[in-house]
């Protein structure tokens, strides 16, 4: 291949030609420069640069043309009528050039390559035209791009790999053109936008595009996640893909591997894919044990907690499968009563909980939680834990590790029960619901969105919370923190609940809830250092900055991935678009709201090491809040 050579000196020649047309002294650009450069686009193509006043020195005060420290730096002419072909000499020496918007026009051949040369190019619109060819190859030296919109014209060709090489782009458009081959495995970190919907693609969906919308990759021959599995993928059988959308080879899906690199790659994604599938297979199965378990356990134990006046006892104790075993005589169970491990010392019995009315609170990968008010009016929360399989002893011993952390901003543990087919956490009511709940649930009446204040209350008591576990040992955490985590008081104070409950091995199976919050070199839920929950709270504080919640699930219906959108956000421009729509009403917290992301995103850093302690996380915020009421 020819590329192997040339690449090498290309970056070299580039910056040697931006020097020369920087300072070079046959021609200085500057603002004359680049009024040539319009020039002669306007004597190349038709359209509404006609109405440019040319008797003008400076191209400033022309309808389209921005200029900024003396040179032109936007140039946009949407809709303007512009037909022909953009010559080399015109706008590619338009060298302070960042924004270029020629969309919804009738441009037709293809860019000239002195286009490589508009170095600090950022958004280039050139949807809706009659381009043809090749992607440009100019784009690919544009380093320093975010937009890319390509989409509606006549391109032939292949997606060249070398769009990784434009690290910085965030949204490429290639939708409605007539591309050809497979999509190659892109590999670009602030992409949030992708689009090669109706091409003449086929082959399947690399890896790192799976993630994204399947109306990314419409009307194609593609396969793979988010759209059909590829047949070949799933068994050897030569049906059909039905997943051909667009127009393409419907023939069949046997005419592949006909390269043998083509074959390899083919084939490992193959058995990648395979893998993926066995492993997700066997997690469903799992689950599905589980959460039938769940789904049928708390009925019955609903409706025995119901009918509990007349069988005491029993309702905690059978099996699904059972029959109804008869009233046990009394005594049975005598020596198996809650044990009290909390500050509140046999306020209620088990049979007080047998007897009390039960609503289910919420299900969660450890098990459901139900309110439960006893008849002398108590009310509590009660867990029953899935999956345990811990000796009783142990069990007993991490419990009351962990009831005895004790701090304003932690739900307290009061008592649990162990038999052998219930463990049963209860723990202090706490009336106001999740932070969850109140982000993302359906606005129930009387919900007001949280203001910032309160969001930076919420924040701060968190933290705290968290900080005093991280404090009572080195090696102590939380280990699930997440929006559903977070309980308020009545008084709107964050309560921190859950704590330690992913280390008593509730989930032997790779925890496929709340990914978005896990940090990435988690590798097993139950073991989650503190670095890890710093990690999770800086995912929790962008979902309090943002108001969108995190990927939920594993194959990523719902949510964003937090940390990755708001990075590729920030790194383009500060402020808008980050922030939750509800936050941009209150005015002067900007400076603040800004701190707090900063914080986040700290606290989302990929490197363990580099995530701060949850003191210091404590203590920037502390500063952020007295910044933040002192400006009032
Ligand atoms: C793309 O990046 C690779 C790796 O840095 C480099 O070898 C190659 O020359 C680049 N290609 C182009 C066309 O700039
Ligand atoms: C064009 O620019 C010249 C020089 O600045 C000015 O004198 C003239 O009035 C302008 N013509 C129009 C139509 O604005
Ligand atoms: C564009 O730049 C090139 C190289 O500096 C120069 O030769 C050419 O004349 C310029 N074009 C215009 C229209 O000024
Ligand atoms: C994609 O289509 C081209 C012809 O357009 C063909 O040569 C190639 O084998 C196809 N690749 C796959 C994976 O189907
Ligand atoms: C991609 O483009 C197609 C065609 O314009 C559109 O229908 C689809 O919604 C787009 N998908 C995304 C994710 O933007």
């Amino acid at each position: 291949m020819a590329s192997g050579h040339r690449p090498m000196g290309s970056p070299h020649l580039l910056l040697l030609f931006a020097f020369c047309s920087l300072f070079g002294s046959a021609a200085p650009a500057d603002l004359a420069s680049d009024r040539a450069a319009l020039l002669a686009f306007r004597a190349a193509v038709t359209g509404s640069t006609r109405q440019w006043n040319v008797s003008a020195s400076s191209p400033c005060s022309w309808y389209g043309v921005t200029c900024a420290a003396g040179r032109v730096t936007e140039l946009r002419l949407p809709g303007s009528s512009l037909l022909g072909t953009i010559p080399p000499g015109s706008l590619g020496n338009l060298t302070a050039l960042r924004k270029l918007s020629l969309r919804s026009n009738g441009l037709s051949g293809s860019l000239p390559s002195d286009f490589a040369a508009l170095a600090g190019l950022q958004f280039v619109y050139l949807q809706h035209n009659r381009l043809s060819g090749q992607i440009p190859a100019a784009v690919f030296a544009l380093r320093q791009l975010l937009h890319l919109d390509l989409s509606d014209n006549s391109l032939v060709g292949e997606i060249s790999s070398v769009f990784n090489n434009i690290t910085s782009l965030k949204k490429l458009s290639l939708e409605h053109n007539r591309l050809t081959g497979e999509i190659p495995d892109l590999r670009l970190p602030s992409l949030v936008h992708f689009n090669v919907s109706f091409n003449q693609l086929n082959g399947s969906i690399p890896a790192s595009l799976r993630a994204l919308q399947a109306s990314s990759f419409i009307g194609n021959s593609l396969c793979g996640m988010p759209l059909a599995p590829c047949s070949s993928e799933i068994s050897p059988s030569p049906t059909p893909s039905p997943q051909s959308l667009g127009d393409g080879s419907g023939g069949g899906g046997n005419k592949k591997l006909s390269a043998g690199a083509i074959a390899g790659i083919v084939i490992g994604s193959a058995v990648v894919f395979l893998c993926l599938l066995l492993l997700l297979v066997l997690c469903f199965r799992r689950n599905d044990k589980g959460a039938a378990a769940a789904a049928k356990l708390p009925t019955e134990a609903e409706m025995a907690l119901r009918s509990k006046r007349q069988v005491p006892d029993s309702a905690l104790g059978p099996l699904p499968t059972r029959p109804p075993p008869p009233p046990p005589a009394s005594g049975a169970l005598g020596d198996r009563n809650l044990v009290f491990v909390g500050k509140v010392q046999k306020a209620y019995g088990l049979e007080d909980l047998l007897r009390a009315s039960a609503e289910v609170l919420g299900k969660g990968t450890t098990g459901t939680t139900y309110k439960t008010m006893m008849e002398m009016g108590t009310v509590v929360a009660v867990k029953r834990l899935r999956d345990v399989n811990l000796p009783e002893k142990e069990f007993g011993e991490r419990i009351k590790a962990i009831a005895a952390m004790d701090h304003p901003n932690l739900v307290s543990l009061q008592a649990y029960y162990y038999s052998k087919d219930e463990k049963l956490l209860v723990y202090e009511y706490v009336p106001n619901g999740s932070l969850s709940s109140i982000l993302h649930g359906n606005k129930i009446s009387g919900h007001t969105p949280l203001n910032w204040e309160a969001r930076l209350e919420i924040a701060l008591g968190a933290a705290r919370g968290i900080e005093y576990i991280h404090l009572k040992d080195s090696s102590t955490t939380h280990g699930g923190i997440k929006s559903s985590n977070i309980l308020l008081d009545k008084s709107n104070e964050a309560r921190v609940s859950d704590l330690g409950l992913s280390s008593l091995g509730c989930t032997p199976m790779p925890n496929q809830r709340a990914v978005g919050y896990r940090a990435p070199e988690v590798t097993d839920v139950r073991q989650i250092s503190q670095k890890a929950d710093v990690y999770s709270f800086g995912v929790l504080l962008m979902e309090l900055l943002t108001g969108k919640p995190p990927i939920q699930l594993e194959n990523n219906e719902d949510g964003v991935d937090l940390p990755r959108w708001v990075q590729s956000v920030v790194r383009e421009e500060w402020n808008s678009g980050v922030f939750d729509l509800e936050l941009l009403r209150y005015q002067n917290v900007e400076e603040e709201m800004v701190q707090l992301l900063q914080l986040a995103i700290d606290c989302a850093a990929q490197v363990p090491e580099k995530r701060p302690s949850t003191s210091e996380v404590v203590a920037r915020m502390e500063k952020i809040r007295s910044s933040s009421t002192n400006g009032n």
